[in-house]
């Protein structure tokens, strides 16, 4: 028990999981102790000081002290949790599941900011893996409709388990297959965040990441950009003129995957920053575009963000 056998009452709690946590995460150790102990209270949502200044119950103290063994091996907190919030909603996540990122929210910003409040009618997301880019968009545009491929069953089991907890089921379709090959029919919004680290980057990426999450996710091939090349040669039948594409790309590839795309014929329209100010999502359109841009994306921060 890492966190000794007797509970404690939440505060103190605080200081020891603290202490016990930055042997593995040196930077930020005090925001994961609070997530861990207000889940293993029931109470997400609360804060350290709101709980009772009882010792926290037994069952709480053993699944804490279970989750923290956990923790101290590099299990990502959302697995161990099975949840990541994204886009403010709730995704439940399983090892099957890339977590989703923050960074992915510069794909969501760009839809928003280039196809307008009126949005597309039908999204395509390839490598859908948790959902979290087709549900979050079908969030914000409830007249649309949307297909999210990907070649992992298990992966797909838990995007459709989002769906239904997010209640857009009857709007989303999930489907095996190897990118666009795995699709039927035409869309007029292609959303994808496939795998890019290129695999001599693999060895090098935190114990978090390499350890824990699926490498279907990660590998991008010699040079990370296999599956975008992958991807547009299987996507001339499923976009007409005037569809946008949007793909999320690593913090160095938003020139070699512009490129990519305008050598198949794609028209690049622009980039979208991430937090870090990261060119992280690329927006092409085939032809020219159709929607003209004038929504307004309900999260914080696009004016500042846009690129
Ligand atoms: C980087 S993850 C992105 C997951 C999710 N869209 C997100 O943004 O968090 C890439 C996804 O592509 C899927 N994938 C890998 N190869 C694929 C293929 N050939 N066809 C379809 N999906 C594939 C993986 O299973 C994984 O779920």
């Amino acid at each position: 028990m890492p966190l000794g056998p007797v509970p404690r009452a939440p505060r103190e709690t605080f200081q020891i999981l603290r202490t016990v946590l930055s042997a593995i995460n040196p930077d930020a150790p005090e925001v994961e102790a609070r997530v861990l102990i207000l889940h293993a209270a029931g109470a997400p949502q609360s804060s350290i000081h709101l709980l009772d200044s009882q010792a926290l119950d037994g069952e709480v103290w053993e699944r804490l002290n279970a989750w923290t063994v956990r923790r101290l091996t590099y299990e990502p907190i959302a697995y161990i949790l099975g949840e990541r919030e994204f886009w403010g909603l709730t995704f439940a996540v399983s090892p099957s599941v890339l977590i989703p990122r923050q960074d992915s929210e510069a794909v969501v910003e760009a839809a928003l900011k280039h196809l307008g409040a009126s949005g597309p009618s039908r999204i395509l997301d390839l490598g859908t893996g948790s959902g979290c880019l087709l549900l979050a968009l079908l969030s914000e545009w409830p007249k649309a409709t949307g297909l999210g491929v990907d070649c992992s069953d298990d992966a797909l089991e838990v995007a459709a388990l989002n769906a239904q907890r997010l209640g857009l089921l009857d709007r989303a379709a999930f489907v095996r297959g190897d990118w666009g090959e795995g699709a039927a029919g035409e869309f007029d919004l292609v959303v994808s965040n496939p795998p890019y680290i290129p695999d001599e980057d693999i060895d090098g990426l935190m114990p978090d990441v390499r350890d824990f999450e699926p490498h279907l996710a990660l590998r991008g091939g010699l040079d990370g950009l296999v599956a975008y090349r992958r991807i547009v040669a299987t996507l001339s039948q499923r976009v007409v003129d005037g569809s946008h594409l949007i793909f999320e790309v690593g913090y160095n590839q938003a020139e070699l995957v512009s490129n990519l795309l305008i050598a198949s014929g794609l028209t690049v329209l622009g980039t979208n920053l991430d937090s870090a100010g990261h060119p992280r999502a690329v927006i092409a359109c085939k032809g020219i575009p159709h929607a003209a841009p004038g929504g307004n994306p309900t999260k914080k921060g696009l004016a500042s963000r846009a690129g």
